[in-house]
């Protein structure tokens, strides 16, 4: 990160307080930061806060008397530009490519990536209009990090929340030390990937599910597409915007995304089941609220399909790569799911820590043994884990060994 150059844009929301932050532990890791701030955002933070803590006169005006094109200037020898917090309101101009203050006049003008943290009230984020400009912002190479779930400055709870500085910080170090995946291994090849939780319904407004947060099924989405895949990706329910350019397919229960997987197996050359499938659901769930009473309640539970072990065993099965989410035991009991599913390649992860965390460790098993990957971002991890089961995949297609 030492000696890079970022344009931080602010604009007007509560979350602005939180740029402060992450201002100052941009600068403390020896990064250049060049503030611009909308009107909206200065009545939250002022300029002058921004000023001391990243050294440099914070850019409000399009024009000043000692710069008259600063919004050309911003976008030049920039290595990144982070819009955060991004507001409803500026996603939608930027969506429409508007120029109309600085901060979208330099977005437009930039040569360099451009990188969005939208933070607004959970409705605001789940309004069709904004899920259709960061679609559009994402279409056009933009990319969006995930807005955080929690309590928010409105007193609801929900996704929209601007992540914390130090979760951004580690996304922008992660961006500059990661390799980028060399060449398009996966040019012309049909992945599916699942993602997320499960929820299994016990009445309409209860259900079984777990703190699956689709973070890493994302990421593995984002570093196939980047691999030249043509990549589909049946979700359960997340907060989290599709990679661009991946079909999302929404489904909610494990009989849900059973069906969605198997109906697109025959078009599919390698499967990825990331999806933290929920093991059991409620034999018979009721289709009215069950009321509360004193008596002690009884849940029947029957068993989920295996969707990865049905589709490894399919007749012209594609290449398969589990996911195990274990807490102990790492290699034993990974290297025991990989051969009882018969696959030829399975990543390990340890549940305490991956749970939600936009970080992971995993270790890889397949045939040649245990591979462990160094802790790191979810999408560094995933573009390994996608460069080793391609060279597993090109190895010898006819004759690969399945355990
Ligand atoms: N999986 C699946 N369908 C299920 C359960 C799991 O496709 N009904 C897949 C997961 O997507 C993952 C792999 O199987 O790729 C291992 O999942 P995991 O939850 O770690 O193991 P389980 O097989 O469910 O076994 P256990 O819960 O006993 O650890």
């Amino acid at each position: 990160m030492q000696g890079k150059h970022i344009v931080l844009g602010i604009t007007g929301g509560i979350a602005a307080y939180k740029s402060a932050e992450l201002t100052r532990l941009l600068v403390k890791n020896g990064v250049t930061v060049q503030i611009v701030m909308t009107a909206s955002a200065q009545f939250f933070v002022t300029p002058l806060t921004f000023h001391a803590l990243s050294g440099l006169p914070v850019v409000t005006e399009t024009m000043t008397a000692n710069d008259a094109m600063p919004h050309i200037s911003l976008g030049r020898n920039t290595d990144l530009m982070l819009i955060a917090p991004a507001t409803a309101d500026f996603i939608a101009r930027l969506a429409q490519g508007r120029a109309d203050d600085v901060l979208s006049a330099a977005c437009l003008a930039r040569d360099c990536s451009l990188w969005i943290a939208p933070a607004m009230n959970r409705q605001m984020w789940q309004n069709p209009a904004t899920q259709r400009n960061v679609s559009l912002l994402q279409q056009d190479g933009i990319h969006v990090i995930a807005p955080a779930s929690g309590a928010q400055a409105c007193g609801e709870e929900g996704a929209g929340r601007l992540p914390e500085p130090e979760e951004l910080l580690a996304l922008i170090k992660a961006h500059f030390t990661d390799t980028p995946l060399s060449g398009k291994p996966l040019a012309g090849k049909r992945v599916l990937i699942t993602a997320g939780p499960t929820q299994e319904a016990i009445d309409p407004v209860r259900v079984i599910s777990n703190l699956s947060s689709g973070k890493m099924g994302y990421a593995m989405a984002q570093a196939a597409w980047e691999a030249g895949a043509e990549v589909t990706l049946i979700s359960g329910p997340v907060c989290l915007p599709a990679p661009a350019n991946v079909t999302r397919i929404d489904v909610i229960c494990a009989e849900s995304m059973l069906h969605a997987v198997m109906s697109r197996i025959p078009a599919t050359d390698i499967f990825i089941s990331v999806a933290a499938v929920a093991d059991y659901r409620p034999r018979h769930p009721s289709s009215t609220k069950i009321h509360k009473s004193d008596a002690t309640q009884q849940l029947e539970l029957v068993p989920t399909t295996d969707i990865l072990a049905q589709v490894a065993q399919a007749p012209h099965a594609p290449f398969c790569v589990g996911f195990a989410a274990e807490t102990e035991d790492f290699v034993a009991r990974g290297e025991a799911k990989r051969r009882r599913k018969h696959l030829p390649l399975l990543a390990v992860n340890d549940a305490k820590t991956a749970l939600g965390s936009d970080d992971n460790t995993l270790t890889l098993l397949d045939d040649d043994g245990v591979h462990p990957l160094p802790r790191g971002h979810k999408l560094v991890l995933a573009r390994q884990v996608v460069t080793h089961l391609a060279s597993l995949y090109f190895r010898s297609p006819d004759k690969r060994q399945v355990p």
